[in-house]
């Protein structure tokens, strides 16, 4: 692979010496890299591990020309005229360099000129040639995650064929196994995450950091296990759109024993915001169950609601038990942002999969150990939430009140 960098990167020039060791070693590289060029034209220069105590500044990596010295000689010209352009401008400005403070930059970037600064990322694939400029044939506004098993291959096969070119796919592999799914003709454009029995919301937590999501307007982050049949993607989105729905979830097929009636679909309605639920479970019409509250198998975020639900995800807390109840906190009115779309809906299938992963302990079967975690976690979340809130009151002095909650 080459390692693209150094050469052109005006940064690494400081002072005058530099300049001299870096001509000399220049010179000294393009007669090693003609010489090698001659005896061995067809080899990669790539292939040689130069002693970094003979070119010290520069990382000699950076040239994979499989054609002759010549070029490589040509290469490093163009390289050396740019950088000694580069650095007389910087030696110049040298002491404005140094006066750059700007507070208002990200934190811990307060040294560069706001200018050059790029906070947010993407998942768009690049290429490694051509203008970067015209890299991308399509900037897919919308991005999808599921976190799969191979044995799950058929069902997340048939789920992304309903997913449209406007998805970036990011697969989150918690069984090791991701060049398998090769198969599969999206998968070369897929972008696979790979580490060991993790859930969702570990991987979410560390691979989806809103800034690195930030140029999607919608973020599905999805179990493997629903079909979606009666779903489409982009019919999904321009009802979330229509009915300005911050945080939501396709209706789940009632016939299958659910948990709650608030994400059972409808099957008169494009949307839903509340619901009835048994007696006695809901304290107010407007609070979860009964409103304000989607499950977290097949959550659809907003940027913005994204930007603030990521911050309430705990790094140990694994399981995401008690998020539900808790997403309400980042959108405002709650009840009106947070719903579900009964026009696309899909069917929990409950295959055991990654909860079947755990560990044989104390003579209980894996998935018992892995669902008491879960209950453990929904408290210890509810305790934190509990605490923080009530730290914060203290502090700010507002009394504290239950109802607020
Ligand atoms: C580098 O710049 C100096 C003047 O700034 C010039 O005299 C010299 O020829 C340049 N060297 C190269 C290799 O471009
Ligand atoms: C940089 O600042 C020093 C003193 O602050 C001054 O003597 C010198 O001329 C300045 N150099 C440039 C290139 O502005
Ligand atoms: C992708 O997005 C564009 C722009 O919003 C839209 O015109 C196009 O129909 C979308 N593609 C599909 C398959 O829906
Ligand atoms: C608690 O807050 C609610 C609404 O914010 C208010 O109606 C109620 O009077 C408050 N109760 C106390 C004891 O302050």
């Amino acid at each position: 692979m080459a390692k693209m960098g150094s050469l052109g990167r005006s940064g690494f020039l400081r002072k005058p010496n530099d300049t001299m060791r870096l001509i000399i070693s220049t010179v000294v590289g393009v007669v090693f890299g003609f010489l090698i060029g001659i005896s061995f034209p067809t080899v990669s220069l790539t292939k040689f591990t130069f002693p970094s105590s003979l070119f010290p500044s520069i990382d000699l990596t950076y040239i994979e020309d499989k054609n002759s010295g010549l070029s490589t000689q040509a290469l490093l010209n163009h390289a050396l005229t740019t950088l000694n352009k580069s650095s007389s401008t910087q030696a110049h400005n040298m002491n404005d360099t140094s006066k750059i403070y700007v507070s208002t930059n990200p934190r811990g970037a307060e040294r560069l000129p706001p200018g050059i600064i790029v906070s947010e990322s993407d998942f768009y694939l690049r290429r490694l040639w051509g203008k970067p400029s015209e890299d991308l044939t399509i900037r897919p506004k919308y991005l999808v995650t599921f976190t799969v098993g191979y044995n799950q291959k058929r069902n997340i096969d048939a789920a992304i064929r309903k997913f449209s070119e406007n998805f970036t796919i990011l697969l989150f592999h918690y069984d090791g196994r991701t060049s398998e799914w090769d198969e599969f003709e999206w998968s070369k454009r897929a972008i696979h995450v790979s580490a060991r029995k993790q859930t969702k919301w570990w991987y979410a937590k560390r691979f989806l950091h809103p800034d690195i999501v930030a140029s999607y307007e919608y973020i599905f982050i999805w179990d493997e296990d629903l079909g979606v049949e009666h779903f489409d993607a982009e019919e999904y989105i321009k009802l979330v759109k229509k009915h300005g729905l911050e945080i939501s979830q396709p209706g789940l097929e009632p016939n299958r024993g659910l948990t709650w009636q608030m994400t059972k679909r409808r099957g008169d309605k494009e949307v839903h915001k509340e619901t009835e639920e048994r007696p006695g479970w809901c304290t107010d019409p407007h609070l979860p169950p009964c409103a304000a509250f989607v499950e977290i198998m097949a959550t659809v975020f907003s940027r913005d609601a994204w930007r603030c639900v990521w911050h309430m995800i705990q790094n140990d807390l694994v399981h995401g038990w008690g998020l539900d109840f808790a997403l309400r906190r980042c959108v405002e009115p709650a009840h009106e942002k947070i719903g579900v779309v009964d026009a696309q809906w899909i069917v929990h299938q409950g295959v055991p999969s990654l909860g079947n992963q755990g560990n044989t302990e104390n003579g209980k079967a894996p998935w018992e150990g892995v669902r008491e975690r879960c209950r453990k976690e929904w408290t210890m979340f509810q305790g934190r939430m509990a605490e923080a809130e009530k730290a914060y009151l203290k502090e700010t002095g507002i009394p504290f009140n239950s109802t607020n909650r």
